[in-house]
């Protein structure tokens, strides 16, 4: 998907980004074994959220309150999607459709406007 729409402006943000997207592809390719990699998407996007509050700090980038607020909002969404998966009460397809929502949706309301926010 890595259009040019997502960028955020920061390479090492961005490239987060491109890697968690990648694994969603990942993710899609496999049939049976799909749980593991969709439990390792889940901590990569959370511990992003942290390495993403890390980098503005030393890059003196926008970070705002409410962007933190997402962020912890996030890893509540997050985590209550591991324990879907844990029950097998989530599909492979709305996981999936669930978690790109999820990024696309975040980086293109608050990512994209560290910036010049
Ligand atoms: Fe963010
Ligand atoms: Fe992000």
């Amino acid at each position: 998907m890595y259009y040019s729409y997502f960028s955020t402006g920061s390479v090492k943000i961005d490239s987060e980004h491109a890697n968690i997207d990648c694994m969603i592809d990942l993710c899609r390719n496999q049939k049976d074994e799909w749980m593991p990699t969709a439990r390792v998407l889940i901590s990569a996007l959370a511990n992003h959220l942290d390495s993403e509050e890390r980098i503005c700090r030393e890059d003196g980038l926008n970070m705002t309150p409410d962007h933190l607020e997402e962020h912890l909002q996030l890893k509540a969404r997050l985590a209550h999607i591991e324990k879907q998966i844990d029950r097998a009460d989530l599909e492979k397809d709305e996981f999936l459709s669930t978690f790109r929502d999820m990024l696309f949706y975040h980086i293109s309301n608050f990512d994209k406007h560290l910036k010049n926010g």
